[in-house]
């Protein structure tokens, strides 16, 4: 290396060119010191390329370029994160437990595809890392872009600080697509765990249950610095958007991002059987302990790339993966006691409260009882030693009780038979048709019961319903107790008196500061509630702006929001793409053709129909919607994107044998086309397509006079 130039004597044209060369060739270092395990030049030296690099930047700052070496530690904290829109949604797996569900699986796959027995299915298997996942968006090999998974379409901007990561390259090595998003899991290795642990603990401050915790808490620190600070690591194990594919199988898109400077996982193997998976999944359960970070299982893919593209997905995850999960935890504790919660459609669910036990590195303290019936069955009671379980991020649940620890006095638990919220009768439903009671007992208070109310509105506000941000249960349950929120409309009108609400707020701030306090034995404080600087009004003003950002909402997810038992996220969407406007369903539901209307709907059943048809019946739930009608503004639901298919809309039924490709993925395909695909023939169906051995169904078609055609002739009608 020739004696670089000083600083202070640079041009700026030379500071440009050696920032470009800086930054290439500590991407390099970084490459090599990482990705290979075999720094080439020594850490001093290392750092004297880096210390170069910010002494020009200082001296040029317009200079700085996207790719800096510098914005690994730290560039300015931004206010808060903005939204990204994923280019293609970020999917979850379907989880498999047991030896035959993994076995189900490959059965599954090769039936969709119509492989015979002797045909080669190849599969990855790789550790299912315990962290969080990211997208990263590089452009022209360049890091552009960072954002969490959020709710799979839309995530966090955290690109400030996944820049800081070390296993994340700002520069790809190599000649990667234009476009690229690689996927993969931000992580903390036990090792980087511990030691920020013990600094939080010599800080006086909160110590991280675990480390997918503490790596996700550092992800989402708004200050990039702290995340800097926090030593976090990525494996690359996944893609979104990909300008061209560099490879043609899942092995080797792992060997592409390793090539591109990514970490990948040294465990992954190919396998060619369920044995090979099964061996794999042992091997990597054995060493879990010894492979220094958390992993909550295993995950196996099918290999090929244009198998998983026919293969495809249903709803939100893929049929070419599945993810393969180590057996619970387990731990022994107290139970202390059962609380009952009341839910928005007047559940009663027993919760249990539990001696704090630490169960596979989380404590746990609360755990579902699940109903009566199965207090009844396993016959918990207070005082009881029992034994808790926890798998992955599922609700803890009490396995059973050990009765030789049992008190006793302890007595066998009787399940109340009213409200614990507003006191009104519970009573188990009971089935008409078949005559059975409901394994749920609920309140019969309806809008009388604060607590229903108070769920409803916290379902309104969720992730999947109107998603406004920063109000959370507890400011929910505070504005009800002060008659700010009766109904959903009101979250809105809460946007025209922020004094109002920030008053309330540093009331309430003040109330909890005195109780903890008078808890730990001090004197109350004399002042009146003073608002604690200018805190409560932007707290208030974020809040405002967060509820005035979802006066516009989509038809799907009003209805969702709506709390109608039986109605989730599924059900309103189905409902929405048939009636497209709020105006339309309304009428339609109002009218006396109201569950006729809904019965044609393909995924609508009888019970959820007359739920919906319950719910407009009663005529505060339609003022409720004459409130919100006046608040917000409700955008109308297209069709699936396909419309532009001549099948989109239909209902077509397939029968007899295909000979171009299997029943299932026929029906995938018909699926992804905006088609509905029915098991039988009625006169809502629109398309029979009959191949040889067809039999009653095609009579039926005929019967209600439905339009038949053979594969060939289907296929020309998709386009191929
Ligand atoms: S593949 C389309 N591979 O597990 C499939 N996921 O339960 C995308 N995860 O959200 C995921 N290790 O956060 C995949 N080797 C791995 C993984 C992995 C961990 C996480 C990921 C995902 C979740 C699904």
């Amino acid at each position: 290396m020739t004696a670089a130039k000083p600083v202070d004597k640079l041009t700026s044209v030379e500071a440009d060119k050696e920032l470009a060369r800086l930054a290439r060739e500590i991407a390099e270092h970084d490459r090599h010191y990482h990705a290979e395990d075999a720094p080439k030049i020594s850490d001093a030296d290392y750092d004297a390329l880096r210390r170069r690099n910010e002494a020009i930047e200082e001296r040029f700052p317009l200079l700085v370029r996207p790719d800096s070496p510098s914005h690994r530690v730290g560039a300015k904290p931004s206010e808060k994160f903005a939204k990204v829109v994923h280019a293609k949604p970020m999917l979850s797996l379907d989880n498999a437990f047991a030896d035959e569900d993994v076995a189900d699986f490959a059965a599954r796959v090769r039936r969709f595809l119509g492989l015979k027995e002797d045909d080669e299915l190849a599969f990855t298997a790789e550790p299912k890392i315990d962290g969080l996942s990211a997208s990263l968006r590089y452009e022209n090999g360049v890091f552009v872009q960072g954002a969490t998974r959020g709710d799979g379409t839309e995530g966090e901007d955290i690109t400030a600080n996944l820049r800081t990561l070390k296993d994340i390259p700002l520069r790809l090595s190599g000649k990667p697509p234009a476009v690229l998003e690689v996927r993969g899991e931000v992580y903390m290795t036990h090792a980087n765990f511990a030691a920020l642990n013990k600094r939080q603990e010599k800080d006086g401050k909160p110590l991280y249950a675990n480390p997918r915790n503490s790596a996700a808490g550092s992800v989402r620190q708004l200050d990039p610095a702290i995340t800097a600070s926090r030593a976090l690591n990525f494996f690359a194990y996944a893609w979104g958007e990909v300008g061209k594919l560099p490879a043609a199988s899942q092995w080797d898109m792992l060997q592409a991002f390793k090539a591109y400077g990514f970490q990948i996982n040294k465990e992954t193997r190919r396998c060619k059987t369920t044995d090979e998976l099964l061996k794999f999944y042992r091997g990597i359960e054995s060493k879990r302990a010894t492979l220094g970070y958390d992993i909550d299982g295993v995950v196996y893919k099918v290999d090929d790339l244009t198998l998983q593209e026919r293969l495809g997905f249903v709803s939100r995850s893929p049929r070419w993966a599945i993810a393969h999960k180590f057996a619970a935890e387990q731990a022994e504790t107290i139970l202390e006691g059962i609380d009952i919660q009341v839910g928005r459609t007047g559940k009663l669910a027993p919760v249990a409260r539990l001696k704090p036990v630490t169960v596979g590195g989380v404590v746990v303290s609360n755990a579902t009882l699940h109903n009566e019936d199965e207090i009844a069955r396993k016959d918990v009671r207070i005082g009881d030693t029992v034994v808790v379980q926890r798998a992955g991020d599922v609700i803890p649940q009490i396995v059973r009780v050990i009765p030789e620890k049992r008190p006793k006095n302890a007595k066998p638990y009787k399940f109340p038979d009213r409200c614990p919220v507003c006191g009104s009768h519970a009573v188990r439903e009971v089935d008409e048709k078949t005559g059975k009671a409901d394994v749920d007992r609920r309140c019969t208070g309806g809008l009388i019961c604060s607590a229903q109310a108070v769920e409803r509105l916290k379902y309104f506000v969720s992730r999947d319903a109107f998603d406004i941000e920063g109000l959370g249960g507890t400011y929910i349950e505070l504005f009800h107790e002060k008659g700010l929120l009766k109904e959903p409309a009101d979250i809105f009108a809460l946007t025209r008196k922020p004094d109002v609400v920030s008053q309330l707020l540093s009331e309430h701030r003040a109330a909890l500061s005195e109780a903890r306090r008078e808890k730990e034995g001090k004197e109350p404080v004399k002042k009146k509630a003073r608002k604690d600087d200018d805190k409560e009004d932007k707290v208030v003003e974020n809040l405002v702006a967060s509820i005035d950002r979802r006066r516009e909402i989509s038809l799907d997810r009003f209805i969702n929001a709506l709390g109608i038992r039986h109605v989730g996220e599924t059900t309103a969407k189905l409902i929405a793409r048939n009636f497209h406007t709020l105006d339309a369903f309304v009428d339609a539901m109002e009218s006396d053709h109201a569950v006729a209307d809904l019965d044609v709907i393909e995924g609508v059943g009888e019970t959820v129909a007359e739920a919906i048809k319950d719910f407009f019946d009663e005529p505060h739930n339609r003022t409720v919607l004459k409130h919100l009608a006046k608040e917000v503004t409700v955008t109308e639901v297209k069709a699936p994107a396909s419309s532009g298919s001549p099948v989109a809309g239909k209902t077509v039924v397939f029968t007899g044998t295909l000979e171009k490709m299997t029943r299932p993925e026929a029906k995938a395909r018909a699926e992804s086309l905006g088609a509905k695909v029915a098991s039988s023939v009625s006169k809502k169906t629109d398309l029979v397509v009959a191949g040889p051995g067809a039999g009653s169904k095609l009579a039926d078609a005929q019967k209600f006079g439905v339009d038949v055609i053979d594969e060939d002739a289907w296929l020309k009608l998709i386009g191929g």
